[in-house]
Formats: structure tokens, sequence, C-alpha cells
């Protein structure tokens, strides 16, 4: 238990369950709101809470990220992603999220030499790429290229020992940039590209996505500040469901790499990472902005499926503020190319400024987050949009390493082992016919 929990054991939520009284401690964070710790419920109580989509539930202590999402405020570790995205550099922000701090120069470059001699992957990797369709999204490459390191990484999957721990996070930060260049070369027909280490990670990303055999890609210092950028703003979100699926996952004693490849599945639904993709083909459906009122009503429709696409949070109820410095980076990026006039920009700016005055989505606070401008970018960029959510995902093994590594180190971590309210038959005879209503 650390300290700040201890100096608070003096305030108790009091729950009356059956006429008796429970007496629950109350911890106050560092900031945000107070958490109640009902651990002790169920063996002093006989009940469990439930709480579907964890919507009030701390599922572990973290010193890694925090949010306010009122405010619509993102610190790693205490920095401001405003001044991260600005000041900082990717490596420097993994760094900081694993170590707690940021680097010193001489540290700083250590890391970053450590990082870039990790980003080759075995020889044999190319092999299991050959057994992918070449149609396959590829974040399918991407789960089961990361699972597979396990295979490959022997000498770091014992979670015990500190310096395997460490080792195995810088294979995965690394590697995970070339395996998803890997996954973008083979689902385009070209071959492999092999990192180079005097490139930054940022660079060595657009490298080995753009270069090929008969050219070098010449990587822009604009497009690669933009790139690290991009990886800095998606590099952690305290518990989302990846990050708590990475956490879920490591709590049995999973090896890292397997519990990295479970986060990647985690991200890719179109609720989480998968939504860059979503958002990009959601405005080129909507094509122009004389068809905004007709999607907005859709969205607006409870009968309709349809989602306004990078819009909503379940912690920001304001605007997310890495969309606000995706939005400036995008027309920087657009000019950068030569693209002018871009009509997705276009609308996905008249598109927000509507949704933003609009009754339903004011009442619900629903503002533009971090993947309703990104896809613009990145398509300026040259990637095609199956690639939007891998490139989420390399810039999440900073904070699925950090939460893993935290999880690991935390001494009252358990194997992670949710309940259930059970709705389901009571105990019947096998054999005995089943009612209509029961029969499928
Ligand atoms: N369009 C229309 N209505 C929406 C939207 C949206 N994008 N988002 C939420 N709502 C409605 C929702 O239907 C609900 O209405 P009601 O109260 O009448 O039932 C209300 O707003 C509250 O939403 P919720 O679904 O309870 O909120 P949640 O916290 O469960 O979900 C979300 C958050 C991000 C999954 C959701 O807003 C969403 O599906 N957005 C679109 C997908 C998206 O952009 N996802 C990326 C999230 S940010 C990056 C990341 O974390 O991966």
């Amino acid at each position: 238990m650390s300290d700040r929990k201890q100096n608070n054991k003096k305030n108790f939520a009091s729950l009356t369950i059956f006429d008796k009284t429970y007496n629950f401690p109350i911890y106050n964070s560092i900031e945000g709101e107070p958490v109640i710790d009902i651990s002790k419920l169920h063996s002093e109580a006989g009940v469990f809470t439930y709480d579907p989509g964890f919507t009030s539930t701390a599922s572990c202590e973290s010193k890694i990220t925090f949010i306010d999402g009122n405010r619509g405020i993102l610190r790693y570790r205490g920095y401001d992603i405003e001044e991260l995205a600005q000041k900082s550099d990717f490596i420097e922000v993994v760094n900081l999220l694993i170590y707690g701090d940021l680097p010193n120069k001489n540290q700083l470059k250590k890391y970053k030499r450590l990082i870039s001699r990790h980003t080759l992957l075995h020889e044999q990797i190319i092999n299991f790429f050959q057994g992918f369709r070449r149609d396959a999204h590829p974040m399918a490459m991407m789960v089961g290229v990361m699972g597979a390191l396990s295979s490959f990484y022997q000498d770091s999957l014992d979670i015990n020992d500190a310096h395997q721990r460490q080792e195995a996070t810088r294979r995965i930060v690394a590697k995970s940039s070339t395996i998803g260049a890997m996954a973008y070369k083979y689902s385009i027909g070209q071959s492999f590209v092999s990192p180079k280490n005097d490139l930054t990670f940022s660079e060595n990303f657009l490298h080995m996505c753009f270069s090929n055999t008969a050219e070098d890609y010449k990587v822009s210092p604009v497009l690669a500040k933009a790139m690290d950028t991009i990886f800095i703003l998606h590099a952690d979100h305290e518990q989302n469901a990846s990050t708590s699926t990475v956490r879920l996952a490591g709590s049995s004693g999973a090896n890292p790499f397997a519990c990295i490849a479970a986060g990647v599945s985690s991200l890719w639904g179109p609720a989480h990472g998968g939504a860059n993709q979503a958002a990009l083909e959601m405005l080129e459906e909507i094509g122009s902005s004389k068809n905004i009122s007709k999607y907005l009503k859709k969205a607006k429709n409870k009968k309709d499926n349809f989602k306004l696409m990078g819009f909503g949070h379940r912690v920001y109820k304001n605007y997310d503020p890495r969309a606000k410095i995706l939005k400036n980076i995008c027309q920087k990026v657009l000019n950068h190319v030569g693209i002018k006039n871009d009509p997705i920009l276009k609308l996905a700016v008249n598109l927000e400024k509507i949704a933003l005055k609009d009754k339903y989505f004011i009442e619900k606070k629903l503002y533009p987050n971090v993947d309703f401008y990104s896809g613009i970018i990145l398509r300026a960029m040259g990637f095609p949009p199956e690639m939007f959510t891998v490139i989420f995902a390399i810039a999440r093994t900073a904070g699925w390493t950090a939460h893993w590594t935290e999880m690991i180190e935390d001494p009252i971590q358990k194997i992670g082992r949710p309940r259930q309210l059970y709705s389901g038959n009571k105990a019947l005879k096998y054999g005995i016919k089943r009612s209509k209503k029961n029969t499928r």
C-alpha cells in the first residue's frame, strides 16, 4: 500500500446491505476522483459490485498517466501532453513512461542506442510473414507476429527477472515499428526494408515503409516531426481497453510478448484504436458538407448503428487535447505535401463545427477525439487507412510495456478475476426436455 493510501485511512464510506453496515476506506488520488476500496466487500458482506464496462471501477493503482476528462488534460508522469509533443521525442517519452522521469542527456543517448539495437527481427520471422494472405489486414499480421516474438526471444520471457523484463520492453517497442512496416510492405507486395540505426525512431519507420529496393525515401523533417508527434500522442492513455487487456493478460504471469499481442487485439476494435481508420472511411462516405445533416441524424438515431467515428470518449467530456494538437498539425502536413484545399479536411472541420453546436452532442458532451484528425494526416503522409491502427499500436507499445512493468512490480498485484451477475439456468437434469423459452 502506498504512503498516500495510508495517510488517508481515516476516511470511510459506509454501505448498508441487508440491515448491516460496512465501512470501506476511501483513498484520495493525487489528482482526480477519490476511490472506495471495496476489495473486502465480498469476504465481509457476501456480495459483488456490478459495473459493466467498468464505468465506476478503478482496476489498479498507477503512477503513469493522468487524465482530467472534464478539463481536457492529459499528462504522462506529470508532464503535459502539449509540452511533450512540442519539446520531446518519442523515445524520450517511452523512457519517461517506463522509468518514471525524463532521462538526462546521457541516459537518453544510451536508451536510444539500446532501442535502435533491437529494431532488427530474427530472419525466420520473414517466413512467418509468408504465411499470411497478401490481402490480410496489417493489424492481423501485427497480432500474429507480436505473439510469435515469444518463440524467438526466449531469453526475455522470465517475468521475475528485472533485466529480462527491461530487455523485453525494449524489444517490444523497437520491433513493433519493424513489424508494422513489414506488414505494410507485405500487403503491397514489396520486399521488406531493413531498419537504419542512424535514423530516429520516427524517421526509421518512414524509411522502412516508404523506401524500396529501387529508391531510398528521403525523410522530410516536417513529416518526421509529424510522425513523432503522432507516436507521442498515442503513447499512453491510462487504463483504456487495450492497456487493461495487457494488464489482465499479464496478471496471470503470461510472457510480455503474448500480453502485448493481447493488447494489439483489443486496440483493433472500431470503438478503440480502429476508430482512426473508421473515421477517415466515414468522412469519405459522407463525401460532402451538404450530407452532414443526414449523417448527424443517423448518429443521433438510437435505431441506427451509425456513430460519428472520432467523436466521443469514455473519459473526455471536453475537447480531447490530442485532437487539438493534431488539428493544428493537419494543415502543416497537407501544405508540406502540396495538398491544397483538401476536401476531406474541409469536411471534417465543418462536421466538427456543426456537431459541436448540436443539442445532442452538447448534452452528451461529445467532442472530437484523437482519431478524428489523425487519419487525414496519415493519409497525406502516404499511409493507407489499414495502417492507421498499426501506427497507433506501435506508439501504444510504450504505454502497454510501462503498465505491464508497473503491474508486475506492484507487490499487491494478483491475477485479475472479475465476478458476474449470473442470469442463466438453475441446475438442470441432463436429458429432461428444455422449455420452449430456452430452445435456440
Ligand atoms: N456518435 C453518436 N453518439 C455517440 C457517440 C458518437 N460517436 N459516442 C457516444 N454517443 C452517445 C451514446 O450512444 C450514448 O447515448 P445514450 O446515453 O443515449 O445511450 C452516449 O453518447 C454516451 O456514450 P457511451 O457509448 O455510453 O460512451 P462510452 O464511454 O461507452 O463510449 C466511445 C465511448 C469512444 C466508445 C464512444 O463515444 C464511441 O463509440 N465513439 C466512436 C468511436 C471512436 O471514436 N472511438 C475512439 C475513442 S478515442 C481513441 C481510443 O481510446 O482508442
